[in-house]
């Protein structure tokens, strides 16, 4: 066993939880839980997309959000750029991290954004240069990690691949993405094996929605490999708008329970993440999905 002494938490409620909801979410509420994350000690939020409003229309307020963010010592926004126009306009919104996304499958790349996956490198190369000129980090996500809803069944050798051609770009973090939540402990330690010999595993980020309740145990078994970052989103909100049958993200507070009962730290106050989490889950009118969250709550 491998484990690591501290795990950052890349909490992706805003973007990737919220880009999912049918209804219109209020931009002071999407502060409000940026807000209450940051109270309950997180430090790594990614709070918007800067992508075509068109294909995401959820994320049409980027500006709007990006604009209201209270800025906290410690606290890191970041937002996804697919493309240039994304990246000028992050750039204009004093985002200091963006993440360029592409995929394992060249039919979900094509579904998400409108390209193949060598044609994503094409796009990133200059978002790459841009954002490194502009002193602005970027990260990297590749999608149907353990499995495509168009394709089934991914080759890791593949994703291991396009992991280590987005870090050789200059991506200082790789985010896994079990997309559609598929993935099951095994499979998953076999993939993140693959990348891990090919990209530093400190640098390798788990992004599992839990859509087949695997995620939990996906990421205990990563974590047995060393890996060290976790996206999490709040509630259990999210899912993506081009995986039919995606649901969320595992939730954050189901991660920093397990975490701390394996004595592995996160900054995190429990509570506090708890309470954020029943906040917005009233905005959504319903229920946290999160088994912790209605444990403790
Ligand atoms: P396209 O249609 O090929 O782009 O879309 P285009 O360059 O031909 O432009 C078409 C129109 O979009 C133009 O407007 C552009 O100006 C506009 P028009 O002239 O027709 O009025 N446009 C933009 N507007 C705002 N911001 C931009 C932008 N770019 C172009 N950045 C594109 C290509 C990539 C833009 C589009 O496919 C897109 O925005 N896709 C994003 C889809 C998305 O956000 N998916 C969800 C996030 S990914 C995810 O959830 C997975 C992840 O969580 C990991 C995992 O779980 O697997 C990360
Ligand atoms: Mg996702």
């Amino acid at each position: 066993m491998n484990y690591p002494t501290r795990v950052k938490i890349v909490e992706v409620s805003p973007r990737d939880g919220l880009q999912n909801e049918k209804q219109v979410i209020d931009v002071s509420d999407k502060l409000q839980l940026i807000n209450d994350l940051q109270l309950a000690g997180v430090k790594h939020i990614e709070v918007a997309g800067f992508v075509s409003p068109k294909w995401v229309p959820q994320l049409d307020d980027a500006k709007a959000v990006c604009a209201g963010l209270v800025k906290e010592e410690g606290v890191h926004h970041s937002a996804l750029t697919p493309n240039l126009k994304g990246l000028d306009a992050a750039i204009e919104a004093g985002i200091e991290e963006v993440a360029v996304f592409t995929a394992a499958s060249e039919t979900f790349n094509q579904k998400n954004i409108n390209c193949s996956i060598a044609e994503s490198f094409e796009r990133f190369a200059p978002v790459m240069e841009k954002a490194h000129a502009h002193n602005i980090k970027v990260r990297g996500y590749v999608s149907c990690v353990l499995g495509c809803p168009y394709e089934g069944a991914i080759d890791p050798k593949v994703v291991a691949e396009v992991t280590h051609k987005l870090h050789q770009m200059g991506c200082f973090e790789v985010s896994l993405g079990d997309t559609i939540g598929t993935g099951t402990p095994l499979n998953a330690q076999k993939m993140l094996g693959l990348c891990a010999d090919l990209v530093p595993m400190d640098q390798l980020a788990l992004h599992f929605h839990d859509t087949y309740g695997q995620a939990l145990a996906n990421i205990q078994a990563c974590l047995e490999l060393g890996a060290s970052v976790v996206d999490a989103s709040v509630a259990g909100i999210g899912g993506c708008p081009y995986a039919k049958g995606a649901t969320g993200n595992v939730s954050t507070e189901n991660v920093v329970y397990m975490l701390n009962g394996m004595g592995i730290e996160t900054g995190i106050d429990l509570a506090q993440l708890v309470k954020a989490g029943q906040r917005i889950s009233e905005v959504l009118g319903r229920q946290p999905n999160s088994q912790v969250a209605l444990a403790i709550g």
